[in-house]
């Protein structure tokens, strides 16, 4: 069995709420089983630029409460080069790193998988605030994001009611409606709109509101994943097609940031354990996935295979809880 002296851990891709409880996870729990602990800073630059230093059972300490990453991150196209990784390689060899525990989404376990082929061991933690990684049902991350924008669209909805207003609310997911789904059904939205399923303006705004509006009510909350189209395009649309004019917010970055609530930091908290202990009895080139509540180590290549299709019977609860809706079996979803 291969026996890990000493492991790295970083953070890569877009930060997220609770990453800070993965490091202090991975860094306990690795030194309960004797194994050292390197702090590899801005994701896979730091790997390439040797920008790496030890971390011990205090220098996780009061981390667990707070967003954003400890370590930093970054986005790093050299890694994706033969002469990146080549690098990356040599770093873990001169510092004698024989194994990774990599959080991040997608595209840190793309490179994860790449740093396998070359005999580095890997472990990744999903952790993204899209939630759309494919082989787990949950990632680190999202529930902190759906709160923040929630708590975001209760007061615009406060200030829309008060004026009779239509809101139009863009929160994060470039590929992804996983937050603008959860987020519109929790807020009671009046229309949410995803990249994973075709925009019928007319029918999925426009009627929407117009049903909403006979049906008594006076104010809208539109909700917009960024990948589903522009929230100030869509609120110009609008105007232009009932004659009302919407007022548009973008959340943006807030969503990343903040205090992670207490699933992510529990989540991340069972992660990091899980991700080292596999290390730990031999098991590696694996990302640790939720699966019914239960964590699972699944073989990385296996993994990045997987995909996770929206839930579009959500998407059919969202749209009976809006006010006039008349709900049609033959819909194709
Ligand atoms: P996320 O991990 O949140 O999906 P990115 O897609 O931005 O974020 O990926 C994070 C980093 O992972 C990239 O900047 C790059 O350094 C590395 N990476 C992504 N895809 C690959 C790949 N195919 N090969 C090697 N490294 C990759
Ligand atoms: O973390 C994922 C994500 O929030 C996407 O939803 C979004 O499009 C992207 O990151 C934006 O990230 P950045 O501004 O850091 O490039």
């Amino acid at each position: 069995m291969k026996k890990f002296r000493r492991i790295g851990v970083l953070t890569s891709g877009g930060d997220a709420p609770g990453m800070n409880a993965a490091i202090r996870a991975v860094t306990r729990t690795a030194i309960a089983h004797g194994v050292e602990v390197m702090g590899i800073y801005r994701g896979y630059s730091g790997l390439i630029d040797g920008d790496i230093k030890q971390l011990g059972i205090r220098d996780v300490s009061n981390c667990i409460n707070h967003g954003g990453t400890m370590l930093y991150s970054d986005r790093c196209p050299e890694f994706k080069t033969e002469a990146g990784m080549a690098k990356a390689v040599e770093t873990c060899r001169r510092l004698e790193i024989d194994g990774i525990v990599a959080i991040g989404g997608d595209g840190t376990f793309r490179g994860a998988l790449e740093l396998s082929r070359l005999g580095v061991s890997v472990v990744g933690i999903p952790a993204t605030i899209d939630n759309d990684v494919g082989c787990t049902n949950y990632t680190i991350g999202f529930d902190s994001a759906c709160n923040t924008a929630i708590e975001c669209i209760d007061k615009l909805r406060d200030t829309m009611q008060s004026h009779e207003r239509c809101s139009v609310v863009e929160v994060m997911g470039r590929n992804a409606g996983f937050l603008a789904l959860y987020v519109g059904i929790a807020a009671g939205a009046s229309a949410v709109l995803v990249p994973e399923r075709p925009v019928d303006f007319e029918k999925d705004v426009v009627e929407r509101i117009r049903n909403s509006r006979l049906a008594g009510n006076t104010h809208f909350m539109i909700v917009v994943a960024e990948g589903a189209g522009s929230a100030v395009e869509i609120g110009k649309k609008i105007e232009e097609a009932i004659g009302i004019q919407p007022r548009v917010t973008v959340l943006g970055h807030i969503q990343r940031g903040g205090s992670p609530s207490a699933r992510d930091r529990e989540t991340a908290t069972r992660m990091g354990y899980t991700a080292v202990n596999a290390l730990a009895e031999g098991r590696f080139n694996c990302i640790v996935a939720t699966q019914e509540g239960s964590i699972e180590e699944i073989p990385i290549e296996e993994a990045l295979k997987m995909k996770k299709n929206l839930q579009m019977d959500r998407y059919r609860i969202m749209e009976t809880m809006q006010l006039g809706n008349k709900l049609s079996l033959t819909d194709d979803y």
